[in-house]
């Protein structure tokens, strides 16, 4: 059976202050969890403060980007190799905040995937249509391409040590969720297609699902055959409901 995995994504958002306390609750109230990795994915400036806060506890820490770039002449970015040496275990990657807003291309997204499974990075890849996608019927296409791009460029098999998220543009931070038969849709087509190419990988494959999801619909949504866990963008930031979706992620 797939372990699952909720991970939050804090986006732009955080204080030193806010963050302690937020911190040290996912640090006490995620120890008893089973089946469920949590992981919180900071913003750059607070990796130090999540690998104080939760050195020693269940809970693995996260970058929400990196450079698809090594050390050298690139103001502003921040290698995987830094991530790895601020205890990160994940880097989100290809986030749609990241296509749409900071315009990386597949390419781009594939090259950054590539750097953290090399760093030693556990990648979250998101993938996910808009909603002109979606009503143009061509949400397959749109996921499948980017997950192509990734698998041409590192092959099928990287996708054994990464995750990858189903996020719909328009269910994130909109408050509408996709729904249960929605998401799982999306996420069977994703599995299936990693299927075609190596089957146990597929079947071992962790595909989480991102967008609006809240402590009260988390439980629907993790009841779905393809559905492995969630990435948490909102919810995240309040330290019950965090709670309450890796609760709901458990396996017993
Ligand atoms: P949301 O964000 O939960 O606030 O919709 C999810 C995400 O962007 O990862």
């Amino acid at each position: 059976m797939r372990g699952r995995l909720v991970a939050g994504n804090w986006k732009c958002n955080g204080n030193l202050g806010a963050n302690q306390a937020l911190l040290a609750a996912l640090r006490d109230g995620l120890a008893q969890l089973r089946g469920v990795e949590c992981s919180v994915c900071v913003p750059y400036p607070y990796l130090t403060q999540a690998q104080q806060a939760l050195t020693g506890s269940t809970t693995v820490w996260g970058g929400q980007d990196l450079s698809q770039f090594g050390a050298g002449a690139y103001t502003g970015a921040v290698s995987a190799d830094m991530l790895v040496e601020f205890g990160c275990r994940h880097a989100v990657v290809g986030h749609s905040e990241r296509r749409s807003i900071f315009g990386e291309s597949d390419a781009v997204v594939a090259a950054k995937f590539e750097v953290a499974l090399k760093a030693g990075l556990t990648p979250i890849l998101c993938v996910g249509e808009t909603l002109q996608e979606r009503e143009s019927n061509v949400t397959e296409a749109v996921v499948g391409r980017q997950l192509a791009a990734v698998i041409d460029k590192s092959g099928v098999a990287a996708l054994g040590k990464a995750v990858v998220a189903y996020e719909p543009v328009w269910a994130i931070g909109t408050g509408k969720t996709a729904t249960p038969q929605q998401a799982q849709a999306v996420h069977a087509f994703i599995r299936g297609s990693v299927a075609a190419q190596d089957r146990a990988l597929a079947d071992g494959l962790r595909i989480l699902y991102g967008g609006s999801v809240k402590a009260s619909n988390a439980a629907e949504l993790f009841t779905m055959n393809d559905i492995d866990g969630g990435l948490i963008g909102g919810a995240s930031l309040v330290a019950e409901e965090f709670l309450a979706i890796c609760r709901a992620a458990e396996r017993r």
